[in-house]
């Protein structure tokens, strides 16, 4: 039987386009699982959920914690747990946490953002069976300041390739491009036989990921390549409204809800 990884493989050779989105909770995700590829419990998080300035302030608990929720509404999906920063810095104890991620949460496999750099991290993990997801480009685990899209400059397109080939043959099954310019990001996808996901990188990757609450309309991001999907926002708005007005009036609970 074919792995869920290895469905995400097939889809790139097939040129099926890899549809993922993230999900912090059970609710959201059990409805992303509908029609997602792929699940992630991304480290956003913190800017999502705790308006955190960067996401190097998310920690493992934190993870952990979302991720279990999370688990609870993804039955056919594949579930991605974003390793938080400071938690894979060397073999070792990239293993141990990856470890307690992988038992705690019940997921399919962790993201760690990096490339070349991590090639022997990624190895290792892969020796010891847990699977690995990359992320180059833009990682905001190591951006301080302002974000630029990579990639426009030969130089930083050729690093950007070496670091996708190095995280393929260190044996991931899928790397996320975060804002790579589109012609570095068709290079990419085009020299590496593994599924790219992105982000701010083009249609001419294997797949895409949006972060959901900015696609729902839940945060108020201006990111050029976020397109709001809908409008939860002045929706939820309505209903709290309604709610209120109903109480003031004293129309709720009526006979309907009452017991
Ligand atoms: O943390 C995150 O949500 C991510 C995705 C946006 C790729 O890394």
């Amino acid at each position: 039987m074919l792995t869920k990884t290895g469905r995400l493989v097939l889809k790139k050779k097939k040129n099926s386009k890899i549809v993922c989105l993230t999900a912090y909770s059970k609710n959201i995700a059990e409805q992303i699982d509908k029609y997602a590829d792929l699940i992630l419990v991304g480290d956003s998080l913190g800017s999502v959920l705790y308006n955190f300035d960067t996401t190097r302030k998310v920690n493992l608990s934190m993870m952990i914690e979302h991720s279990k929720s999370v688990r609870m509404g993804v039955k056919k999906g594949l579930m991605i747990v974003d390793m938080p920063f400071n938690t894979y810095k060397n073999k070792s104890q990239a293993l141990k946490n990856c470890r307690k991620v992988m038992e705690e949460t019940k997921c399919d496999g962790i993201k760690l953002e990096g490339g070349r750099n991590i090639n022997g991290i990624v190895k290792h993990l892969m020796k010891h069976k847990i699977p690995v997801m990359g992320h180059i480009g833009i990682t905001p685990q190591s951006v301080r300041g302002k974000f630029r899209y990579k990639g426009k400059s030969e130089i930083e397109k050729k690093n950007l390739l070496k670091d996708a080939k190095s995280l393929e043959d260190a044996g991931v099954f899928a790397v996320v491009l975060e804002c790579i310019e589109r012609i570095a990001s068709k290079e990419i996808t085009e020299s590496i036989k593994i599924p790219t996901i992105g982000i701010g990188s083009s249609n001419f990757c294997d797949g895409q990921i949006l972060v959901t609450d900015d696609l729902l309309g839940l945060t108020d991001t201006k990111i050029k390549f976020v397109k709001k999907y809908a409008d939860l926002k002045s929706n939820v708005r309505k209903a709290i409204k309604k709610f209120k007005l109903d109480v003031k009036k004293g129309s709720y609970p009526s006979i309907k809800y009452s017991y």
